[in-house]
C-alpha cells in the first residue's frame, strides 16, 4: 500500500521542516499547497512541542513525527498514544526497543487514533543511518553487522504489527522483498539529478526511490534552501508522476 492506499500510484513527498525555530518552518509551510506532508523532528519538536503539530494538523497537513521513541513498553505506549491523539499520520518507534515495546507501541496508536480524524502509522528505525559495522559492533559487541542488523530488526516490526520502516533507497527494494509490499518504507536522502549529496553518503534521485518501491521520499534541503520551495517541491512530484 502506498501513501495513498494503492500500490500504483506515486510515492508521498514529505518535506522535512528541519528549522530551529517555529516561525521558520512556518514560514515554508506558508509557501507550500495545503495537504502538503511535513516531517517534524526532535529539533523542532522539542522547541515548539504539540502545540505546532496541532496546527499543521488543522489545517490539513499531513504530519510524520520523527520522535524516534525508545523507552519500556508503558512509556512508548503513552507516548504513541499521545502522539496518535494529536492526529499524526506517522510516527516512528526505535525497533530494537524489542517485540513487547513494539507491540505496545502498535496498540496505542490504534487507542490514541480513535480521538483523531484519522490512523497513526508506525514505522520502526532499525539501524541509525550514523552507525557503520564498526560502531555497532562496539554497541552490540562483536558480529554484529549492520546489514544484517538491518534485515533482522524489520523482521521484528513486521511481526510486532509495525506498518513500516524508515531507510535508505539503497535497502528499499530488499526490505520490500522480506516483509512484503505493503510494509511502508520511507526513504531519506533524495537529491535531483545534478544536485550534490551534502553530508548524505548515499543518495537517489526521486525517481530511482520510485522504482526501488519507497511509498514515501523525505525532502529536506532540496526544497528548504530552495530560492522558490513551491517550484522545487512540484520538481520533485513532476519526477514521481
Ligand atoms: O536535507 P535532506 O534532504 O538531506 O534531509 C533529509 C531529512 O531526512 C532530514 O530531516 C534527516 O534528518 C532525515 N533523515 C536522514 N537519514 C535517515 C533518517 C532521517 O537523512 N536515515
Amino acid at each position: 500500500m502506498s501513501a495513498s492506499g494503492g500500490r500504483a500510484s506515486a510515492p508521498e513527498v514529505i518535506v522535512a521542516l528541519d528549522y530551529p525555530e517555529p516561525e521558520a518552518a512556518y514560514e515554508l509551510v506558508r509557501q507550500l499547497p495545503a495537504g502538503t506532508w511535513y516531517k517534524v523532528g526532535l529539533e523542532l519538536f522539542t522547541r515548539a512541542g504539540p502545540g505546532l503539530v496541532r496546527r499543521l494538523v488543522d489545517e490539513g497537513r499531513h504530519v510524520f513525527l520523527d520522535l524516534k521513541l525508545h523507552d519500556i513498553p508503558n512509556t512508548v505506549a503513552g507516548a504513541t498514544r499521545s502522539a496518535a491523539a494529536m492526529g499524526v499520520d506517522l510516527l516512528t518507534v526505535h525497533a530494537s526497543g524489542g517485540e513487547e515495546m513494539l507491540r505496545a507501541a502498535v496498540d496505542a496508536a490504534r487507542v490514541g487514533s480513535e480521538s483523531s480524524a484519522g490512523p497513526t502509522r508506525l514505522l520502526a528505525i532499525t539501524v541509525l543511518t550514523s552507525l557503520e559495522d564498526a560502531s555497532l559492533a562496539a554497541v552490540m559487541g562483536p558480529g554484529s553487522g549492520v546489514e544484517q542488523a538491518v534485515g533482522r530488526l524489520a523482521g521484528l516490526a513486521r511481526e510486532s504489527g509495525v506498518d513500516g520502516v524508515v531507510s535508505s533507497v539503497a535497502e528499499c527494494r530488499a526490505v520490500k522483498l522480506a516483509c512484503g509490499p505493503d510494509f511502508l518504507v520511507v526513504t531519506p536522502g533524495i537529491r535531483l539529478a545534478g544536485q550534490g549529496a551534502q553530508d548524505q553518503k548515499r543518495v537517489a534521485t526521486p525517481a530511482v526511490a520510485k522504482l526501488a518501491g519507497a511509498d514515501f521520499l523525505v525532502v529536506g534541503r532540496t526544497i528548504t534552501k530552495s530560492a522558490d520551495p513551491a517550484a522545487a517541491l512540484e520538481r520533485v512530484r513532476s519526477e514521481l508522476a
